[in-house]
């Protein structure tokens, strides 16, 4: 029997900020200004350089970049947006304030990205716009979904958030599109604590999202000190000795009597609501103590994203032999990055209970399945690929910071899972 060894147990993801760095932004709430001045600017000076674009516009979230980018481009109200439903519900309460219908269409089950041929037979002489959210930080054919929409005069959107740095045939990912936004949360790969970016091919775009940018208040001191805390917390709870001794068996405890608790404790906002307008703790300026995070993030990107890819690949090579169709689809010409590393176990608890036993805490996706949430029952549609992969899909933890000998002992422990019949 395999078993990661007691000390080094695996958490089911770790957070991008490094412990130095959340006390030393906590400090700087503490004794310095929260003001939006050069720090920001450097900030989007390297986030655009790295996306090889012109410029970009920091936001206090991936939301309010769509908020702000849906304006920019002057979509009319009642226009149709194409796309998958695997996001956070609040992506969509976003669209539906700004009055902009979301048509849902169903993911490829194999590369869970947008169908295009599901894309194709979805346009209607109502739509304007579509939205590709390159989930968990995999690579859909961007070269056919382009043409598809030049070919029907439709604005394209990229949700960046979970594939900063993978590209498609050497493109980068949110330069296909006429704007793209990403999510710069803590447990993405650049992480301003929380956070978005807005980028967008025409300058005049981007420059009226900048104008609704730099309208927004400053932030609280203690909103910024809040965030921040939870950064510190999960990044403690997440630190080796700290997961494998305290963190882990009491994750195993409470998961055994309510396994909803951990859910609702790792989701932001797990009060699930239709809303009708931006709520104020969305609208905040982007600050200089989180651009100083995001820089630190951006100079480490490149080397963890590697480590990252390197840790999936462990996995690819040991499980494809044995279990193929349980293992992602990676498009030739793609190049993923490996946000999350899906696996199929439709076993379920049976598969996470096993993992648990020999070390490895894992989960499905928190992602809902937006397609058909009782709160937007107006726009439900039947899209049965992706309701399948939220409940089947769990995440085997490939997190840069785990050492490759721990991957391959869990690509071992999955194997005997799948030895003894699943
Ligand atoms: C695919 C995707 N899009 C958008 C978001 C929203 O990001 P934010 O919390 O910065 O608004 C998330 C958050 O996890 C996400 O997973």
């Amino acid at each position: 029997m395999t078993h990661l060894p007691w000390y080094d147990r695996v958490p089911r993801t770790r957070i991008y900020l490094k412990l130095p760095e959340i006390l030393a932004a906590l400090a700087n709430v503490t004794f310095a200004s929260s003001a939006s001045g050069t720090p920001v600017e450097q900030f989007e000076r390297a986030f655009a350089d790295m996306m090889g674009v012109e410029k970009a516009v920091a936001e206090p979230y991936a939301r309010t970049a769509l908020y702000h980018l849906i304006a920019a481009c002057q979509l009319p109200p009642g226009s149709e947006l194409i796309m998958t439903p695997i996001t956070i519900h609040d992506i969509i309460n976003v669209l539906l304030i700004r009055g902009i219908k979301p048509v849902f269409v169903d993911i490829d089950p194999r590369t869970y990205q947008i169908d295009p041929d599901q894309l194709a037979l979805a346009i209607t002489p109502k739509t304007r716009a579509v939205l590709v959210t390159h989930l968990f930080g995999l690579v859909p054919d961007m070269e056919h979904i382009q043409s598809l929409c030049h070919q029907h005069g439709l604005l394209l959107l990229e949700d960046v958030s979970h594939a900063y740095n993978a590209s498609w045939k050497g493109k980068k990912l949110g330069t296909f599109g006429d704007a793209a936004f990403f999510s710069l949360s803590s447990l993405k790969a650049v992480s301003t604590g929380y956070g978005g970016m807005a980028i967008a091919k025409d300058p005049e775009i981007l420059q009226r999202v900048r104008q609704q940018a730099d309208l927004l208040p400053p932030v609280s001191k203690s909103h910024l000190r809040a965030i921040l805390y939870r950064n510190l917390i999960v990044n403690l709870a997440t630190q080796p000795s700290l997961f494998s001794l305290f963190t882990f068996p009491l994750v195993r405890w409470i998961s055994h009597r309510n396994p909803e608790t951990i859910r609702k404790l790792q989701t932001d906002n797990p009060h699930v609501h239709r809303l009708h307008e931006m709520p104020d703790r969305w609208l905040w300026k982007f600050n200089d103590v989180q651009a100083k995070l995001g820089l630190s993030c951006l100079s480490r990107v490149m080397d963890w994203d590697e480590r990252r890819r390197h840790n999936a690949h462990i996995l690819l090579n040991q499980l494809s032999p044995v279990a193929q169709n349980r293992l992602p689809q990676l498009l030739e010409g793609s190049y993923p990055v490996f946000w999350r590393f899906p696996f199929r176990a439709p076993e379920g608890a049976k598969f996470r209970r096993f993992m648990a036993q020999h070390g490895v805490d894992l989960t499905t996706t928190l992602l809902p399945c937006c397609s058909t949430m009782p709160i937007f029952a107006d726009i439900a549609r039947e899209t049965p690929h992706a309701r399948q992969a939220v409940r089947e899909v769990h995440f085997l933890p490939v997190h840069p910071t785990i050492h490759p000998d721990r991957i391959m002992t869990q690509a071992k422990v999955v194997l005997e899972f799948l030895g003894q019949g699943g």
